[in-house]
């Protein structure tokens, strides 16, 4: 159920019988105050400036010609021709039915399907992961799901960075050390960021170090076996490690989704030899440069794009534009859509024009790239480690963990340590979770314990304990999961609700859009609100009330929280039956 575009589609309609063109736009929003109905349509002002007409005589006109008698109780025109639906709340009532019944709890499924390549997560290998790959994995997790649900193909894509000049460095290092007759066991891999940071400071410092790693860079990437077989040790381990990560932070990722930056390898070549011959990269102080006049400076200095470096050496780059044409033409995609950091903005502008422009990306593929704010300390600076190092992400979440740990045991309920301990991982975890995907998705965001462990206000805790505090009225009332009872929506709360329980399927239609989580976030966050006031005043448990109230109330009630675990899930968020 879809209440925007159905209305939408009956504006449309009524348009037509006026003689307004085709393309105006219905302009149909939800309804900001309680005063305005549940939903208004806007569109007259622009039908009429088409039509050179006066607004409110054609809202009125449009007001006679929309089909609204089987569903509105009232529409009335406000202010200069906007039109104010309150819907009927029998509609309503078997809208809410149907979605009992399915589920889908009522969310169409997408009857036009689309390919869609999300490349999320990507982190760069034989280094931890930190909290810009954390942002990157779970926002792109979130949406994925939305995708999925709705219908699409969804290809996800880990864009692993397994094949920078970092990797020269590390095996002159650990060939080194294995020279020098440690053992693979003691080399302690597994310390992957204490061993990066020791070939780094001999990269800098060690005369000859620095060459030799870029030899070895060049080894690597034409194939030799030796470097090929040591790179394989950074590349398990690291793996290794992300899948420790992944499975913590709940996210749909697998094996089966790494398509690192050394896949590509084999077509890099071709790429640049396409480019170099149709003109688009020309030789620039040794090197090969896409000059992009559409990105030109302010003093109309064309962008320059660097595709191949001197000496012949590929870059992230060239590994890019080999990815637009594998997606858009071997996979097919219809869309792509990549998350990273905003500074990264700059590199997918020149990566998609350049690809459009040699034809590696079809017309018919969207290229979305997403960017991201930083997440900020307390402090207002990037978040960092007390001691100004990155912030290892498996630590994050194991401080998480042990923080919601101390807030549900605050909670003093009759949790089994063994439950409270799950309860734990899946609060803390939701709560790391929910704080970033409900911010606005561009801007910067303050990392803060406290806030995102509340049980007041936009938080995973507090929503996990709405459904909670839902299921355990249910629990009350002895009732089974396939209970049923026909909805009736008489109190005005009963009534927001519904309107707020039938708004899942237009809440994804636009993240899905923009890749905005954070608008289900509010969804969630509204509804389990909504929620509350109608438990305040709609009692169900008490003595006294008529039989067929309470049964709806509790109809009501059960279908709250199948979409609060529904809207969650979507997020990657688990629930818990208490806490
Ligand atoms: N590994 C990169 C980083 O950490 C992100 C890769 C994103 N995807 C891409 N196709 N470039 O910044």
């Amino acid at each position: 159920m879809n209440i925007k575009q159905l209305l939408t589609e009956i504006t449309q309609a009524a348009f037509a019988t006026l003689g307004v063109p085709a393309d105006t736009n219905p302009a149909v929003t939800v309804s900001t105050r309680p005063e305005f109905g549940d939903y208004q349509i806007n569109g007259a002002m622009s039908a009429a400036k088409a039509l050179k007409t006066n607004p409110r005589q054609l809202a009125q006109q449009l007001l006679d010609a929309l089909a609204l008698d089987d569903i509105a109780a009232k529409a009335e025109i406000a202010g200069p021709g906007f039109i104010n639906i309150s819907l009927k709340p029998q509609w309503l009532a078997s809208q809410l039915q149907a979605a009992v019944q399915d589920p889908r709890l009522g969310v169409a499924k997408n009857n036009a399907p689309q390919t869609v390549v999300v490349d999320y997560s990507a982190p760069n290998l034989a280094k931890e992961m930190h909290v810009g790959h954390l942002r990157s994995t779970i926002i792109g997790d979130a949406v994925v799901r939305c995708l999925e649900f709705w219908g699409d193909t969804v290809i996800r894509q880990n864009h692993m960075g397994d094949w920078g000049t970092q990797f020269g460095m590390l095996i002159a290092h650990l060939e080194d050390k294995l020279a020098a007759g440690i053992d693979l066991e003691q080399v302690a891999l597994a310390d992957l960021e204490n061993f990066y940071r020791e070939a780094k400071k001999r990269f800098d410092d060690e005369d000859g170090f620095a060459d030799k790693s870029r030899d070895y860079v060049v080894k690597l990437q034409s194939g030799d076996a030796h470097c090929q077989k040591l790179w394989q040790l950074f590349i398990d381990t690291s793996i290794k490690h992300s899948d420790e990560v992944y499975k913590k932070l709940n996210v749909t990722l697998t094996h089966d989704d790494i398509k690192p930056e050394s896949a590509y390898n084999p077509m890099l070549h071709g790429i640049v030899e396409q480019l170099k011959a149709s003109g688009l990269a020309v030789e620039d102080q040794g090197a090969l440069v896409v000059f992009l006049q559409e990105l030109a400076d302010k003093e109309g200095n064309p962008s320059p794009f660097i595709i191949q470096k001197t000496g012949g050496g590929f870059l992230y780059s060239t590994t890019d534009l080999a990815a637009c044409q594998y997606r858009s033409q071997e996979l097919q995609a219809d869309r792509i859509i990549i998350f990273t950091d905003a500074r990264q903005g700059l590199h997918f502008k020149q990566v998609e024009l350049t690809a459009r422009k040699a034809g590696l990306l079809r017309a018919d593929t969207a290229y979305d790239h997403c960017p991201f704010g930083t997440m900020m300390g307390e402090d207002g600076k990037p978040f960092k480690t007390r001691t100004g190092g990155t912030v290892k992400l498996a630590e994050l979440l194991d401080e998480a963990i042990s923080r919601a740990g101390t807030v549900v045991a605050e909670k003093a309920s009759e949790l089994s340590d063994d439950e409270r301990a799950q309860v734990a991982a899946k609060v803390g975890i939701g709560a790391v979770k929910f704080a970033d995907l409900s911010k606005n998705r561009t801007s910067d965001y303050v990392f803060s314990w406290d806030a995102m462990l509340s049980f007041e206000g936009a938080t995973a805790p507090y929503l996990q304990y709405a459904y909670t505090r839902v299921r355990s009225i249910l629990r009350k009332a002895g009732l089974d999961d396939d209970y049923q009872a026909t909805i009736q929506l008489l109190e005005p709360q009963e009534k927001q609700l519904a309107v707020k329980l039938l708004r899942l399927e237009e809440t994804l239609q636009q993240v899905m859009k923009d890749a905005q989580p954070n608008l289900l976030c509010n969804y969630l966050y509204e509804l389990a609100s909504l929620f509350m006031s109608f438990y305040e005043a709609c009692p169900m448990l008490k003595d006294g009330i008529e039989p067929d109230v309470k049964a709806s109330r509790l109809m009501l009630s059960i279908l709250t929280a199948r979409m609060l675990r529904q809207g969650l899930d979507l997020l990657g968020i688990e629930v818990m039956e208490r806490m």
